[in-house]
């Protein structure tokens, strides 16, 4: 019984160990400020704008223009509540995609928005799913 504790116990440490490794965690339930590596963002954001962008009626492609704010919250994956604001850039959907298309600068065809996500990811499956998503005009 006690030999059965312990081990318990050393095998829940262990996974805390691990745990606190993959992400930098120092406390648990809700989302965090954002602290995991800036690459598993990079491609959350990546897949969130090519989502985006592929259910989109817009002429032109849009991108991210900045990254407002972003939680995250250990599940069996990593979820991400993030906001963004993403700005139409020249490039036309059409187009070959570039990942350097300059954001629209004259004044009629400027747009952006401000989105709120949230995404389920497995970072180290390279897997992600959007959950929800709402954009308003900025
Ligand atoms: C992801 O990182 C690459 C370079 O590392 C950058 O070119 C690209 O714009 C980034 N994507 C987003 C959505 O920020
Ligand atoms: C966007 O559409 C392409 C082509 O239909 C598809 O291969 C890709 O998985 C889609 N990406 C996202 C993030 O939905
Ligand atoms: C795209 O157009 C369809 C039909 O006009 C509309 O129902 C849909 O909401 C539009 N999608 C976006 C993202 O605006
Ligand atoms: C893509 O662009 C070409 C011209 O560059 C145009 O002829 C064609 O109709 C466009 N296709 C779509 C789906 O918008
Ligand atoms: C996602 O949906 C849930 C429930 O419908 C809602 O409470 C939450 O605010 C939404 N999150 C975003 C980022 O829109």
């Amino acid at each position: 019984m006690r030999v059965g504790f312990w081990r318990n116990h050393l095998l829940l440490l262990a996974v805390l160990v691990l745990v606190a490794k993959l992400g930098h965690f120092h406390r648990w339930g809700g989302f965090q400020e954002k602290s995991t590596s800036k690459k598993n963002m990079n491609s959350t954001l990546e897949f969130f704008i090519e989502n985006y962008n592929n259910v989109s009626n817009d002429t032109y492609l849009f991108r991210v223009d900045k990254l407002l704010q972003s939680h995250m919250q250990l599940t069996s994956g990593v979820e991400y509540l993030v906001t963004v604001k993403i700005s139409r850039t020249k490039c036309k959907r059409n187009s070959t995609k570039s990942h350097s298309c300059p954001i629209q600068g004259k004044k009629n065809l400027k747009k952006s928005f401000i989105c709120n996500f949230l995404m389920y990811t497995v970072p180290w499956m390279n897997y992600y799913q959007l959950w929800n998503n709402s954009c308003l005009e900025a």
